[in-house]
């Protein structure tokens, strides 16, 4: 098929680069020329591991552009796949999207023969169908589920492994206005052997939300158990491994930690508190599972002013800031509230992170920026263990007092004081 594909970061190159892998031609359109022209040069403007041997492999059938009328006018598919970042009270910013769907109605306007609209992008329950749906036909003069389809695939995909998340999925889900926006999608994912599951438009967006929120709960729940297990000695990942096993629980998003941060569970879960509110609902367990994770990361400082009671002019370092391991995005990080909090204490922070240490500057300019993980160690009296890079466990802890919010057990060993935030 000729795919075109709106907004080209994690979820809209990976699955441009992938749909390519499987043998479609795709049009990637973005408004950011630096990265159409990174795209077209065959290199990711994001890290994803994989994702460049793939594009380069798949070079041929992948091409980028500004153009929305060239990306209409020549393929029969298009996935909205822009951001929908939060508001600043919580809600949902839907410009992107709304700004998308504008111009897919304009160029469709002037396009022979049907064309199918996807929307990939995480939106709330009704949005697909009270708000793009409508934009697609004031901006075409056109008909949906007659001149166009319009249909709802929400994307699961995780950032780090993102590749291989899109292509061996746990199942694909498919909400369709239209039984011929539906067909078209069957065929594009024929090749996948993982089940389908056929909706309404708001029932896949609702089970994008669902999912995220439940994960996140997963989350909060195995700190908060964590946290009172830690206050008695008990390790919590003895505790996960025991209930993990009941099948009807699970032990995946069980490992007790600092909390959840990312392009997606801060936003999705503010979006849907805010989204219940609006529809005249609370949604209690969703304000606890927030606000767990709002306190979980700032654990960290307790257990470091337990044994420094005083941070003013201590040097702390800090490994590891993206939001999680093999990912240079920084968004929601949990190093971003536990920085912060050592700033406020006036600690010197000296930091690293293998790939997203250009980002972390942005939000924290003034903070010391070393070239490896032995540089941090150097001169600092307590290292905090924020993400779990392969290369921390290799350290030598030899004096220092560490904190270690991610299970790095390799240093207990070496560590002069070492504090497991949840065992
Ligand atoms: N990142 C993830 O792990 C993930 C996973 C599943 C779902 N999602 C959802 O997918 C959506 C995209 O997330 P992302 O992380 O890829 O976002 P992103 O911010 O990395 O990328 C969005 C891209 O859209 C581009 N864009 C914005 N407006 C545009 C327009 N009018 N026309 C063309 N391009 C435009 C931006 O320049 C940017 O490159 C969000 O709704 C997100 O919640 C993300």
């Amino acid at each position: 098929m000729n795919i075109s594909i709106i907004g080209t970061g994690y979820v809209g190159l990976v699955t441009g680069v992938c749909f390519a892998k499987l043998g479609n031609k795709v049009i990637c359109v973005d408004i950011n020329e630096k990265k159409i022209e990174m795209i077209n040069k065959g290199v990711p403007p994001i890290y994803e591991e994989g994702l460049e041997q793939v594009l380069v492999e798949n070079k041929n059938r992948i091409e980028a552009t500004r153009d929305y009328r060239y990306a209409i006018q020549n393929t029969d598919v298009t996935f909205i796949c822009v951001g929908t970042p939060s508001e600043d009270d919580g809600s949902i910013d839907l410009k992107f999207v709304k700004e998308a769907a504008e111009e897919i109605g304009e160029q469709l306007r002037n396009k022979d023969g049907w064309h199918l609209v996807v929307v990939k992008s995480t939106v709330l329950p009704g949005t697909t169908g009270e708000v793009v749906l409508p934009l697609l036909e004031r901006y075409s003069g056109k008909k949906a589920g007659v001149d166009f389809g319009v249909a709802m695939n929400p994307e699961f995909l995780r950032e780090g492994i993102a590749v291989r998340d899109f292509l061996e999925p746990d199942r694909i889900v498919i909400g369709y206005y239209d039984d011929k926006s539906r067909e078209v999608l069957r065929k594009l994912y024929s090749s996948f052997s993982c089940p389908i599951v056929e909706t309404s438009l708001s029932a896949a967006e609702m089970i994008k939300y669902a999912s995220n929120a439940f994960l996140a709960t997963k989350i909060s729940f195995i700190n908060e158990i964590g946290n009172r297990s830690k206050k008695i000695g008990i390790d919590t990942y003895e505790v996960a491994s025991g209930i993990g096993m009941d099948k009807r629980i699970g032990r995946a998003f069980l490992g007790s930690g600092i909390g959840w941060g990312g392009s997606c569970f801060p936003k999705d879960l503010n979006a849907l508190r805010y989204w219940a509110k609006e529809i005249g609902e609370k949604i209690d367990i969703i304000n606890s599972v927030i606000e767990v994770n709002r306190k979980q990361p700032l654990r960290m400082i307790d257990l470091l002013k337990k044994h420094i009671p005083n941070l003013n002019g201590k040097t702390v370092g800090v490994l590891g800031l993206a939001f999680k391991p093999y990912t240079d995005d920084i968004r929601e990080s949990r190093s971003i509230p536990v920085v912060r909090r050592l700033l406020e204490e006036k600690a010197i922070v000296k930091a690293y992170d293998p790939k997203a240490m250009d980002n972390f500057k942005k939000v924290f300019p003034h903070i010391t920026y070393c070239s490896s993980a032995v540089t941090v160690l150097e001169g600092s009296e307590a290292v905090l263990i924020i993400k779990k890079w392969d290369e921390f466990r290799r350290l030598d802890y030899s004096g220092k007092i560490v904190i270690d919010g991610r299970r790095v057990l390799e240093a207990k060993k070496t560590a002069r004081i070492y504090e497991g935030v949840c065992w």
